[in-house]
């Protein structure tokens, strides 16, 4: 049997710790949950990037699922992750890393929504969702996953953004079944700098980031670089540009 006996005072193991590992039969929920959330904000606070669940949501929720609740006939739902990113009848709302193309941030950077006297998003909140669709509109930085919802078609290394960069640069790539994934950078004479990802990974769209740092962990000089991914069959190279 689960402990529920939620009257006992907490013992510090379980307050202090996101990091303490108890059997899962033991752990007490409540705080179980409270420690995962915790863990992902300070996750994203040391990546520097807008988590979806305790930013995002938040706004929406005191300003738009009044409306857009899942039966609005925009079609659009703000009640999740998924159902923003699963779009409206006009189509996607969100295109990642592109604010300004984005449906979504215009209609609250115009104040067309929310409509008619209903007070507009402050600017804070208006820039803190272009950043997060400029981060790709993700989810969950700590999983390396940003469109949960669906399952893509096909292998695709897609070009990294911001490019060029300094010092930090997101590489997007899609796996439509699990693979086993290495994703390698090089540098113009063919030279191993770093490997950022040597692991088996189930389907989905992916990302992870380049620090521009060596497997060394030292920082190399400007320059152009390349990155290549093998997943199964699957080879692509681009190309990308570190500045100082
Ligand atoms: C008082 C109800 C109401 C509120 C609150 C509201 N909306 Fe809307 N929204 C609408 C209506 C009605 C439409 C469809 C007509 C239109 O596009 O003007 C719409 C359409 C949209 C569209 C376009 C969807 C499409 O398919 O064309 C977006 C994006 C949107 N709203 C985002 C938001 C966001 C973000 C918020 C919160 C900051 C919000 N809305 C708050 C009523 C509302």
């Amino acid at each position: 049997m689960l402990d529920r006996d939620y009257s006992k005072t907490p013992n510090p193991r379980q307050v202090a710790g996101f990091f303490v590992c108890e059997g899962v039969g033991r752990f007490n929920y409540p705080m179980k949950k409270v420690s995962l959330h915790l863990l992902f904000i300070y996750i994203n606070i040391l990546a520097g990037q807008v988590d979806y669940n305790s930013q995002i949501q938040m706004i929406f929720n005191s300003n738009c699922t009044g409306c857009h609740g899942g039966n609005h006939n925009s079609g659009l739902d703000l009640r999740s992750y998924e159902s923003v990113m699963a779009g409206s009848n006009s189509g996607a709302v969100i295109v990642p890393y592109n604010h300004a193309n984005s449906l979504l941030w215009q209609k609250i950077n115009s104040g067309a929504m929310p409509p008619g006297n209903n007070p507009d998003l402050a600017s804070e909140q208006v820039d803190l969702i272009a950043q997060w669709i400029d981060e790709g509109a993700l989810e969950n930085p700590a999983l390396g996953t940003y469109n949960n919802a669906q399952i893509p078609k096909e292998y695709i290394l897609n070009q990294n953004y911001p490019n060029p960069f300094n010092p930090v640069t997101t590489l997007r790539y899609d796996l439509p079944e699990d693979a086993n994934v290495n994703i390698t950078i090089y540098d113009m004479m063919g030279r191993v700098v770093k490997t950022l990802i040597n692991d088996q990974q189930s389907a989905g769209y992916r990302f992870t980031q380049w620090n521009a740092t060596n497997n060394a962990g030292s920082p190399v000089p400007a320059g152009l670089y390349l990155y290549m991914i093998q997943a199964g069959e699957f080879r692509q190279t681009r190309k990308m540009v570190l500045l100082k």
